[in-house]
């Protein structure tokens, strides 16, 4: 989803000469594929937005392969970026690389400093080794080599190409497709877990996008002085949240589902409230642009053409 709309964003910006791998293409755990992709794409700049993602289920069912397969990409993808000469490299991480009980909203400072939320604690731990592997490349080899490598935090994420599937995907395209199902099949009634009272922050992918080119693209001196050595991370958040209620109700709003949304409140909330402080980014001058109504709209329509082609 990330690395297309990252794609999208420097094609609009005029560049053209991309290098692009699917997972089928190049297995990125792959030490000697990565390494030979390198050797004959010798690219300038790398976006990694490849990683093993999902939600709750998917992480709590799959933690060796969240911990495995997440360092070894980004393992291999950062070691081989600067064996071949590449400065400039930007590291996607995650919201869940900050404690379970971080202050909110979650600024940068936070990380390192409590226990992570135990459901994707493998995944986050893998993700707090890639801002680190890139910290500590830059360390050893920023003066000597000019190497560049730099880290974004992202809150959730939607938008075109994201995973619809029925157990492993995150709570947006698991919404949209339950509603639209309901719809299809004139259900009454839609049931949410839990009270509807928990808040999560959402972000457009195309925003996503956005913010990390803005961030790839902004001069050294200017990154160096909103980030330290060993706290070089950004976040990118939409600044705002809303309760899963709400959010049912948009995703109701934006399917076109015309039935009611009842909770289960035997269900498990979760957290309260996760929300990303993404003030740093925005002194340095980038803002989101996509609302959520907008962004959910554009997601349904995208849905709507994936759900078709894959039936
Ligand atoms: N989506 C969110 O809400 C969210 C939130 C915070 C952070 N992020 C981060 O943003 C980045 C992009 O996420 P996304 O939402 O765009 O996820 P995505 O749509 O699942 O894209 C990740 C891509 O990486 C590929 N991949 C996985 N393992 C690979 C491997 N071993 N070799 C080569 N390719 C591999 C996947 O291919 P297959 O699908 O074929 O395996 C997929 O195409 C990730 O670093 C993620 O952790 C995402």
């Amino acid at each position: 989803m990330v690395g297309s709309a990252v794609v999208r964003n420097l094609e609009a910006k005029g560049f053209t000469n991309f290098v692009t791998r699917t997972h089928a293409e190049l297995d990125l755990t792959n030490q000697e594929a990565v390494k030979d992709f390198f050797e004959r794409e010798k690219p300038n700049q790398v976006y990694l937005a490849a990683a093993k993602v999902g939600g709750i289920h998917a992480n709590s069912t799959y933690p060796a392969e969240f911990i495995y397969d997440n360092l070894m990409v980004q393992n291999n993808v950062i070691h081989q970026a600067f064996v071949h000469g590449v400065k400039k490299l930007l590291f996607l991480g995650s919201s869940c690389i900050y404690p379970r009980l971080a202050p909110q909203p979650m600024s940068e400072d936070a990380l390192l400093t409590g226990k992570l939320e135990s459901t994707n604690e493998p995944y986050a731990i893998a993700k707090i080794a890639g801002i680190k592997m890139c910290e500590s490349y830059n360390r050893q080899y920023s003066a000597s080599h000019g190497v560049d490598y730099r880290s974004v935090m992202p809150t959730n994420l939607y938008g075109p190409g994201d995973n619809y599937h029925p157990e492993n995907s995150h709570v947006i395209p698991a919404l949209i497709r339950r509603f639209h199902e309901a719809k299809i099949n004139q259900l009454p009634e839609v049931v949410i877990w839990g009270t509807g009272t928990p808040r999560r922050e959402f972000l457009y992918v195309d925003d996503m996008a956005a913010a990390s080119v803005f961030v790839m693209e902004l001069d050294k001196k200017t990154y160096d002085q909103q980030t330290e050595p060993m706290q070089s991370h950004i976040n990118v958040g939409f600044s705002s949240d809303v309760t899963i209620a709400e959010l049912a109700k948009a995703v109701g709003q934006a399917v076109g589902y015309e039935g009611a949304i009842s909770f289960d409140t035997s269900k498990p909330d979760g957290t309260l409230r996760k929300w990303m402080d993404s003030g740093r980014l925005n002194n340095l001058g980038w803002q989101p642009h996509v609302s959520l109504k907008d962004g959910l709209n554009l997601a349904y329509t995208d849905f709507v053409q994936s759900y078709f082609a894959s039936v």
